[in-house]
């Protein structure tokens, strides 16, 4: 039986209603991607005030790889309900956070000892993160890359590429971050290798340590693993390797962020694993917590000790509700099949994206992704490769109209990127490929793509 069933146009009118509500109550920079007014939603699948049910291909941009509303979360959330809601970290210690930490101490990448910072969002993180390793360096610069997304914190901003629609009329940033280019081979220049761009990259770390910032003034590299909002791009295995190098040669501390690249949702628990690269710290939210807000920052234990007693926390931290929603998603995410699973249904639509670009070779630039983390890049020629932000916006709200809920990401928002709970049935996932070929197929014929 189909996942998808739509009573009446999109968005209905219940949905436009509350949409205009929002509008009329919360400022016009609080992003919005779709008109609907969702009500309810379990697994892969969401309801809409008039009754339409969608396939939610979006999972809250990535939040929620264990699918919405799983049970063991569900049940848990209750118990803890109704025993503790609130116990501010700072005032008094509760189970959940400390086995949360113990948790995420024994499966962060790397044999050494580990702590665990909890925080609520993936931008507290990142920032924690930061003064973590300038605390432990006693150095001030960061290194950030094109491309890159941490969040919308006056430091995270900083650190986030993509200027236009994150940054502008928001200055003046946080000083002390340097930006380095990173490798996207599918933009490399024409009659270049993906082997010698990567090699090309990998020289051009060591010339912007001289170029950009000294290493010896750096305290932190962060990198995501695989880029979330600038496209899925996939950093190269061999050029993270190289920056772990530079990073232990210069005494320079590598942290990946895997707010969104992390649990699970390329097919390993870390995306940092793909390549065998160990982060000396990394920071993790959206899956951890199937929704409920909490993030973490987990690493070495020397070097996240570095701060003084009192210097890191937060009232909100350590939610004893939040924690054991993540203990459920932790065990989830344990199960043997789980990640095998994952990788699975990777599988099944990368084979789908790859028709998709056959049947449009000139729309469907790039299929690109790890695992289950995959993306579309629209173009508006394959060999001018000329970003196609309209088609993009197309694409999407056509697989709306058709019960799909897709959204875009990349530096120029022509990137459709897959972010589906990875719970998916292959009927699930097939039939979401179908809406997403069809829709992609009827924006192509509509715009005139060759
Ligand atoms: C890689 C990465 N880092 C940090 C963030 C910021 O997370 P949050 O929106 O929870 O602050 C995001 C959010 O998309 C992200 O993708």
């Amino acid at each position: 039986m189909a996942s998808i069933s739509l009573k009446t146009e999109i968005p209905g009118p219940l949905s436009r209603a509350l949409v205009a509500r929002r509008e009329a109550a919360t400022p016009q920079g609080a992003a919005k991607l779709t008109p609907l007014a969702i009500v309810r939603a379990h697994g892969a699948t969401m309801t809409d005030a008039d009754g339409n049910t969608f396939l939610d291909f979006a999972g809250g941009i990535g939040m929620l790889a264990v699918g919405h509303t799983p049970d063991n979360v569900v049940e848990a959330l209750r118990e803890q309900a109704s025993e503790l809601i609130h116990m501010c970290g700072i005032v008094a210690s509760h189970d959940a956070p400390v086995a949360l930490a113990e948790r995420l101490n024994a499966a962060a990448p790397g044999s050494e000892p580990k702590r665990t910072l909890l925080m609520n969002s993936g931008a507290e993180a990142v920032e924690a993160a930061v003064h973590i390793c300038r605390s432990h360096t006693r150095r001030q610069g960061v290194v950030v890359f094109d491309g890159a997304y941490h969040g919308r914190s006056n430091l995270t901003l900083a650190m986030t590429s993509k200027f236009n629609l994150f940054k502008r009329g928001f200055g003046p940033f946080a000083p002390e971050v340097y930006r380095f280019g990173f490798p996207n081979v599918y933009r490399r220049p024409g009659g270049m290798t993906e082997a010698g761009f990567v090699d090309w990259h990998i020289e051009l770390l060591g010339h912007n340590f001289t170029a950009v910032v000294d290493p010896a003034h750096v305290a932190a590299v962060v990198v995501e693993p695989v880029q979330g909002e600038g496209g899925f791009i996939p950093a190269p295995a061999r050029w993270l390797r190289a920056l772990r190098d530079l990073c232990t040669q210069h005494g320079i501390l590598l942290v990946a962020d895997e707010v969104q690249c992390g649990m699970g949702r390329t097919g390993r628990l870390w995306a940092c694993e793909h390549s065998g690269v160990v982060p000396d710290l990394l920071t993790t939210a959206k899956s951890l917590g199937a929704g409920l807000p909490i993030s973490a920052v987990v690493g070495r234990a020397d070097v996240m000790n570095a701060p003084h007693p009192g210097g890191l926390g937060g009232t909100y931290s350590g939610s004893p509700l939040a924690c054991v929603a993540a203990l459920a998603v932790l065990d989830t995410l344990a199960t043997p099949s789980f990640l095998r699973r994952a990788t699975e249904l990777g599988d099944r639509m990368r084979v789908r994206l790859v028709a998709l670009q056959a049947a449009l070779p000139n729309l469907v630039g790039d299929v690109r992704g790890l695992g289950p983390m995959l993306a579309i890049e629209l173009v508006k020629s394959a060999a001018g490769r000329e970003p196609w932000m309209e088609a993009t916006a197309a694409v999407n709200a056509a697989t709306l109209q058709r019960g799909l809920v897709t959204i875009r990401a990349g530096l120029h928002s022509n990137c459709v990127r897959l972010l589906p709970p990875l719970t998916l049935s292959d009927a699930e996932v097939d039939e979401g490929m179908d809406v997403l070929h069809q829709a992609t197929l009827e924006v192509a014929a509509k715009m005139g793509a060759a």
